[in-house]
């Protein structure tokens, strides 16, 4: 959507009542500061993905409890954690399916599913929050295709939906992206006629089809079969190396070590330690990480 047209969305729907209403001043003054720290010699973009001070309770339970987390634009970021850390959680308020009662999440600078409003932040409209989630590719374990279509039209399905492009346009990107995680030749096959993995896979090039600034991954291989793994793995590991902005839950550690930039360790809903795979894996300060990496490595 062009600024223009949010704008004119954004606009429209001023007369809703707010689900949310958030204090905006503290990230207007991490903003400046980091465009003051950045501006000069570094990186001038914005971060691909910046998540601001989030907290989520779910009734009384705090499951996301002030998580900070910035994604340089082709960075692979893997988040690692306990069962109920809060992983899944924090992939869906970055996609904004989950909202956060504090704080806030940036896409390429853009707010998502908010908007400032003096002060405060004002929840958008469903229809600007659905096209803005449009940039944000996601990748579930269980795959979620359509049962009812084919592969190419899982596919073209999403691109056409919302008016980027025509039938005939989406058709062929879905068979470029199908020959890209090597489905070329299952266009014409349905969902439960393939593998899990293969249905990994097209759920994948589903997630390119909208052009996303990021992909998140839930967990992506921990429904597959074991021989399954290593082939959705690589299409990711492709992914990866052709600089594709990527969030990706995982327990496969190994595979971390290999395609992370970043490692970040979630534990009780807190990023409790990040860097480098080397230094997170190998060297963990965290007493937790340890106990999490003793238990799983
Ligand atoms: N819709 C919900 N309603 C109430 N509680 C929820 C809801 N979704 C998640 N939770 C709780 O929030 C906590 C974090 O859940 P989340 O799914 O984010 O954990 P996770 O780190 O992804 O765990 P896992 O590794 O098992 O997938 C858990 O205690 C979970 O029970
Ligand atoms: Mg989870």
């Amino acid at each position: 959507m062009t600024a223009k047209a949010t704008e004119t969305a954004q606009t429209a729907e001023t007369a809703q009542t707010p689900e949310t209403a958030q204090t905006a001043s503290a990230a207007e003054t991490a903003r400046t500061a980091s465009a003051a720290e950045t501006g000069a010699t570094h990186e001038i973009r914005p971060a691909a993905v910046e998540v601001h001070d989030v907290h989520k309770w779910y009734g009384t339970h705090h499951v996301l409890d002030g998580v900070e987390l910035t994604v340089r634009p082709g960075e692979v970021t893997v988040i690692l954690g306990p069962s109920g850390s809060g992983k899944s959680t924090l992939l869906r308020v970055i996609n904004h399916l989950e909202k956060p009662e504090i704080g806030h999440v940036s896409l390429n600078g853009e707010l998502i599913g908010v908007r400032r409003h003096g002060e405060r932040l004002k929840e958008l409209s469903e229809r600007v929050i659905l096209a803005q989630r449009g940039r944000i590719g996601f990748v579930f374990q269980n795959f979620n295709l359509f049962p009812h279509l084919t592969v190419l039209d899982n596919v073209a399905a999403a691109p056409v939906a919302t008016g980027r492009l025509t039938k005939p346009e989406a058709q062929k990107l879905a068979r470029d992206l199908l020959a890209r995680v090597g489905l070329a030749d299952k266009a014409a096959a349905y969902p439960r006629q393939l593998s899990g993995g293969q249905q990994q896979r097209v759920a994948i090039a589903r997630a390119l089809a909208l052009r996303p600034g990021v992909i998140l991954f839930d967990e992506p291989t921990s429904a597959l079969d074991p021989e399954l793994v290593g082939e959705v793995l690589a299409v990711i590991k492709d992914l990866a190396g052709s600089g594709t902005t990527l969030v990706i839950v995982t327990h496969e550690i190994g595979f971390a070590r290999e395609i992370a930039d970043r490692v970040v360790f979630m534990d009780e809903g807190r990023i409790v330690e990040q860097g480098p795979p080397a230094q997170v894996l190998d060297h963990p300060d965290n007493e937790r990480t340890r106990d999490f990496l003793s238990k799983v490595l």
